[in-house]
């Protein structure tokens, strides 16, 4: 089968994106990054991602004067790339209907909590707060909402009774680069299918 073309968007420390990488190497993933954009000079992504020989480019937004041109410029990258699904991960800005209608039902994002709960930034912090007692991580396709888009896996994750937001944090992260290379795994096998809300994973015979 056909290698799929992943486009990775990430702001920061790029733990998932290295997870996904190792999940290449190890052959559990039948993708290639087709590229590695970041919209920070400064994310330590692109230094990890260039030492591994990956191609990563960074697209400043403070280069562009409007959301919608900026959009258009990674979109742009990602489509002479041949991108075919785009990954987002810890990538800190809200992608507009414009981008999402572009590659509509193609970006999955991870989320440190187990959506609908904690949706939005902080979400350890906002499960340490509540008093929650699980919390964990959600992979979903996204759409035009806040965390809102078709939810493909969850891994639920203890909430500890001295866990800080840091702690916590650590535990959720283990349980994401578990989670985002499978499910990036399913897509690229053909086995998502998305009925509205549901996403359904086709059994292998
Ligand atoms: C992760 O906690 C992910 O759930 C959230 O942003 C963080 C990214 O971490 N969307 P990293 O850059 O992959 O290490």
């Amino acid at each position: 089968m056909n290698k799929t073309v992943i486009g990775v968007l990430a702001s920061g420390r790029g733990s998932n994106l290295q997870a996904i990488v190792d999940a290449i190497e190890a052959g559990r993933l039948n993708a290639k990054i087709g590229a590695v954009i970041s919209d920070n000079p400064e994310a330590n992504v692109l230094k990890r991602m260039t030492a591994a020989d990956i191609p990563t480019l960074c697209i400043d937004r403070r280069q562009f004067v409007s959301r919608h041109e900026f959009e258009a410029a990674v979109a742009e990258e990602l489509n002479i790339r041949h991108v075919e699904l785009v990954v987002l991960a810890g990538f800190m800005r809200i992608l507009t209907a414009y981008f999402i209608d572009r590659f509509a039902g193609k970006i999955m994002n991870i989320h440190p909590a187990l959506l609908p709960a904690f949706p939005g930034e902080n979400a350890q912090q906002q499960a340490v707060d509540y008093g929650a007692k699980v919390s964990g991580c959600t992979v979903h396709f996204v759409d035009e909402g806040m965390d809102t888009g078709p939810i493909i896996l969850q891994e639920a994750v203890p909430v500890l009774e001295d866990d800080t937001a840091e702690t916590l944090s650590d535990r959720i992260l283990h349980a994401e680069h578990i989670l985002y290379p499978r499910a990036l795994a399913l897509y690229c096998e053909g086995r998502l299918k998305v009925e509205g809300r549901r996403v359904r994973i086709i059994e292998t015979e």
